[in-house]
């Protein structure tokens, strides 16, 4: 795409980022995105342009990350728990229930050693890590509350492609069923499946307030993200282009981590006035009975990932 210069001119930009992501552009992701597409063109006067794809208008949870080693887009931003399927099952320790007690608890990883580390695996799928940045804490939506764990019996709750996060669901008496999240909200208002998890900031763009009845503020989870690129585009850009984007990034990485909350307040002030949608509240009786029950997906975790992440995982949190 032509870019317009000072002068009021257009040219083509030499270098052309393809950014593609699942959300709307209106979730701290899409507009994370959004900024780095305006600080990176604005930076390099017009000579780099980002082009962004939101809800996974070229690809989707299945291909976006194969599209990325192929090259056929240079940055994706999955969430943390879709990086297991490709060979990195650690990342899905984002995932436990009942994990971080607030943000600052995510940072002890995501801005220390264990972050670093985790990163650095990605080089084993020929990718870049660039950092990690926030969705928000995860609430639970079906055409019921689910406020206590016997309310998940039978249900069929959608899932993303984690192992822990599927536990959780068995663990609460659900049954999880596995789609990516542009097949969702059809999938509710289908009925092929009864609820599903996720921040409010999801929840009301994808406007599943109108296809579930019932919106429980469990803050049972973490939702987060990981940017990443594919290490041959990485290193054929100039150190100063690398350096130019990598900056540009960072600083839209901080700005979603600063909008991400409000973003989900406002999402919930807007779900409330539709009144579409019933909105609970857990007592602390029932959010201890819930985080009771999911205790046994630790022990899982650590069958599938080792001793090892689960020390330093430890470690980081000095808990678990
Ligand atoms: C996302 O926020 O990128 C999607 C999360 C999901 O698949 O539930």
């Amino acid at each position: 795409m032509a870019l317009p210069t000072a002068t009021g001119a257009t040219h083509r930009p030499e270098i052309t980022l393809r950014f593609s992501h699942v959300v709307a552009e209106e979730t701290p992701k899409g507009l994370a995105a959004n900024r780095f597409k305006v600080l990176v063109e604005q930076r390099s006067g017009g000579r780099i342009g980002v082009q962004v794809y939101p809800n996974a208008q070229l690809y989707g949870d299945h291909d976006e990350m194969q599209a990325l080693q192929l090259g056929a887009v240079d940055l994706v931003a999955p969430s943390l728990s879709k990086f297991g399927r490709i060979g990195l099952p650690e990342f899905e320790m984002f995932d436990l229930p009942f994990l971080f007690d607030d943000l600052n608890a995510v940072r002890r990883i995501t801005l220390g050693p264990l972050g670093q580390k985790l990163l650095q695996g990605l080089s084993r799928q020929g990718l870049v890590g660039l950092g990690f940045f926030d969705n928000g804490f995860k609430q639970m939506s079906a055409n019921r509350p689910l406020l206590e764990p016997g309310d998940f019996a039978g249900l069929r709750m959608r899932v993303q492609a984690s192992r822990v996060i599927a536990a959780q669901m068995r663990a609460l008496g659900a049954r999880p069923v596995t789609l990516a999240f542009s097949e969702t909200r059809r999938a509710l208002a289908a009925g092929v499946v009864d609820g599903t998890e996720n921040p409010v900031s999801n929840f009301w763009t994808q406007a599943m307030h109108e296809v579930q009845s019932d919106l429980s503020l469990t803050e049972h989870g973490y939702l987060g993200y990981a940017v990443v690129t594919n290490q041959r585009f990485w290193q054929h850009l100039q150190a100063d282009d690398r350096a130019l984007i990598n900056q540009a990034l960072q600083e839209s990485l901080a700005f979603a981590n600063q909008i991400a909350d409000t973003q989900n307040d406002q999402a919930l002030l807007a779900l409330r006035q539709a009144g579409t949608t019933r909105i609970h509240s857990l007592s602390a009786a029932q959010r201890r009975r819930m985080h009771q029950a999911v205790k046994p997906v630790q022990q899982q975790l650590a069958r599938w990932i080792g001793e090892r992440w689960m020390g330093d995982l430890k470690l980081a949190l000095r808990k678990v």
